[in-house]
């Protein structure tokens, strides 16, 4: 059987503002990779602005169009996302099969997609996508010379829903934002719950790839929970598209919830931040959030540019936060190390993750109390939940029942006020 290979040509257009240009390029074959498109060859053009008809000069056409054709490539992959209008004239001009960053990327987070809820979500940021350029994709999709039938995974189900007339589309649209709305209400009581339960809430955050999924599993490992409970990590971009939520205890019986989420890139397209707002959204929430930056790659700061600025978009600011530089044990840095809100370690050698729990605890423990309670002894029930949930310094008894001093959460002393005997 034929395998048949998407071949790339790279197109950018560099602006004399943007200072991450070459990066974006190379973020962009990393893309197209990730999907197993082959990128052949790239053509940059250096303007002050985008054209708005053509995203390149006009003039630029016919070389991109040549080169296209030296290279043997079936595909054009755009740096940014091209309007509707953009899309139909290069169609027309470069009668080739044209895609932009945001279909790159909305097409790898649909193959990522394995909750029920983050498969709706994608599939409303890829309707809200096409439904403006119905045109000029209907065209681009139907272009099949060339051999144009590997690469993109969701080209049929592209293909079918284009086949479906605008309004169908429209109900479609109107159908997820409204089952979407249940599930963010689901979550909505999940989390009261949480914050009942008195924990903190630790939260991951950063740029695909940095190392969330390794810290949140090394974490787990140091304290002992079973390898079943760890979580899925590769060196795969948007690996991770749900949310997942683990209980940390440590050993001294403080306990907190860990929740990971998806991972940001450059460019990340607008319809996709919004239709994950509910699980951005996790972060907002959350007691403490420990951004994980690559600190080995070069363009880490802008990294952090960027997960600052996507979070800020979904309304997630002031919340206290660790920046965890990950990867140390790659970069030219000393670690472990701590310096402020600032951890170096690395999630793969486990070195500095004490460290980092030694933060943690900083942060999130500010709300335990010590006091000294006596307890009755028919109350074994609150001795029991205080061994297991609180750090007991000391335990003794009288003739009344058990004297312990206890190191608990505000939360336990308020419902335990009964037992107290001291501050
Ligand atoms: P997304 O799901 O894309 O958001 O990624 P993520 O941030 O969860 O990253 P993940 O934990 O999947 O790690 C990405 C790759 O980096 C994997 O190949 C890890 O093995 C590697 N990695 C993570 N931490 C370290 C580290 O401290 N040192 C080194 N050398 N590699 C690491």
């Amino acid at each position: 059987m034929d395998i048949l290979v998407e071949r790339a040509v790279l197109v950018g257009v560099q602006v004399q503002t943007d200072d991450h240009f070459e990066y974006s390029m190379e973020e962009l074959a990393n893309l197209a990779e990730a999907i197993d498109v082959e990128v052949v060859g790239t053509v940059v053009q250096n303007m002050e602005r985008v054209n708005p008809s053509h995203y390149v000069g006009t003039g630029k056409i016919s070389e991109i169009r040549n080169y296209f054709e030296e290279t043997d490539a079936n595909l054009i992959i755009f740096n940014d996302e091209l309007s509707p209008s953009q899309i139909r004239n290069l169609e027309n001009g470069l009668e080739c099969k044209v895609i932009d960053r945001t279909m790159l990327i909305l097409d790898i987070f649909a193959r990522r997609a394995r909750s029920r809820e983050s498969r709706m979500q994608v599939d409303l940021a890829q309707l809200q996508y096409m439904l403006p350029r119905l045109i000029g994709l209907r065209a681009s999709l139907s272009r099949q010379g060339g051999g144009t039938g590997g690469g993109f995974q969701n080209k049929g189900a592209g293909e079918t829903k284009l086949e479906l007339d605008r309004r169908v589309i429209e109900d479609q649209i109107a159908k997820l934002k409204r089952d979407l709305e249940s599930v963010g209400a689901q979550r909505e009581t999940q989390r009261k719950q949480r914050r009942r339960s008195g924990l903190p809430v630790v939260s991951l955050v950063g740029y695909t790839n940095a190392g969330k999924s390794t810290l949140m599993n090394g974490l787990l490992e140091k304290m002992n929970v079973s390898v079943e409970k760890q979580v899925f990590e590769k060196d795969m971009l948007f690996a991770t598209l749900d949310t997942s939520v683990r209980n940390v205890k440590l050993p001294d019986n403080k306990e907190f919830l860990l929740t990971d989420t998806v991972g940001f890139v450059g460019k990340l397209p607008h319809s996709l931040v919004k239709a994950f707002r509910s699980t951005l959204e996790e972060a907002r929430d959350a007691d403490l959030l420990l951004q994980v930056v690559d600190v080995s790659h070069p363009e880490y700061r802008f990294m952090m540019d960027v997960t600052d600025q996507t979070l800020n978009d979904v309304g997630v600011e002031n919340v206290p936060t660790i920046n965890v530089f990950n990867k140390s044990d790659l970069a030219e840095v000393q670690y472990p190390q701590v310096n402020e809100n600032n951890v170096w370690l690395s999630a793969k050698d486990g070195k500095g993750l004490d460290q980092l729990v030694d933060l943690i605890k900083k942060h999130v423990f500010d709300k335990y109390v010590t006091c000294k309670l006596l307890v009755p002894f028919d109350r074994g029930d609150v001795v029991a939940y205080l061994n297991d949930k609180a750090n007991v310094k000391t335990t003794s008894y009288d003739e009344d029942g058990t004297v312990m001093t206890v190191e608990m959460l505000v939360y336990d002393r308020e419902r335990f006020e009964e037992f107290v005997t001291s501050y």
